[in-house]
């Protein structure tokens, strides 16, 4: 299924956006280096695993965007869509290597994506231009100083019971993330890893917890 096809069909979809301040966006990816050189590279790939996987698959309904900001050069973005992707496996380093041959090529111009591999497209802009094209989704800024993500008085359901609206979760590496953009909202007063953080969100919505929007 292609994943304009989701969107018509209106199957609930999942986004997440992530900020890696000082990823690399250009050249040859060290890795061997991923944490240092790269630019906590490390935190993003976890991050994109966490969104992507579940024990024996791929999550078909989500869509992630890695903004990669810390130069050579523009940021860039690289867009994930779980219904066409191929070849991404549960292991790190496999994932760095679909990155690196993506981060080799010509940064393209802002608004215009290229597939590189079946399922990942490059791109330039940043956030904001990610959460234009996201407006179509309520948007959630991960945030542990902020209010609950769930009502106070929410229950988790006995039987699984996805939720059917769509959602965007904005998150940042280990930086701050600097915008305004979207609703504040916390999973907790201890911060967390990126990827344990979006754990936590997939868990709420295939549970069928009700939000706080
Ligand atoms: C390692 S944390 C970043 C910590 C960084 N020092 C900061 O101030 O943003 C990575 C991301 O995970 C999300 N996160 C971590 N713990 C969270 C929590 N308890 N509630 C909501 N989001 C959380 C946030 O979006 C954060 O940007």
């Amino acid at each position: 299924m292609h994943y304009g096809q989701l969107l018509n069909e209106a199957i609930e979809v999942r986004r997440f956006a992530i900020v890696g301040h000082r990823a690399m966006s250009k050249g040859k990816l060290p890795l061997n280096d991923l944490a240092g050189g790269a630019g906590r590279m490390d935190v993003l790939i976890r991050a994109v695993m966490s969104s992507l996987l579940t024990s024996h698959g791929l999550r078909e309904n989500v869509e992630v965007v890695l903004h990669l900001q810390g130069g050579p050069g523009p940021h860039r973005r690289l867009k994930f869509v779980g219904s066409e992707l191929r070849g991404f496996h549960a292991e790190e380093r496999s994932v760095a290597g679909l990155i690196a041959k993506v981060i080799r090529e010509p940064l393209p111009a802002i608004g215009h994506w290229i597939e590189r591999t079946p399922g990942l497209y490059d791109g330039g802009g940043s956030l904001s231009h990610t959460l234009m094209e996201w407006k179509d989704s309520a948007t959630v800024r991960l945030d542990a100083d902020a209010e609950r993500l769930w009502n106070e008085n929410s229950t988790v359901p006995m039987q699984s019971t996805p939720t059917e609206d769509s959602i965007a979760f904005l998150l940042s590496d280990d930086q701050p993330l600097d915008t305004d953009q979207g609703i504040p909202r916390s999973l907790g007063s201890t911060w967390l890893q990126g990827h344990h953080a979006i754990a936590i969100c997939h868990f709420l919505l295939d549970e069928g917890v009700e939000l706080n929007l």
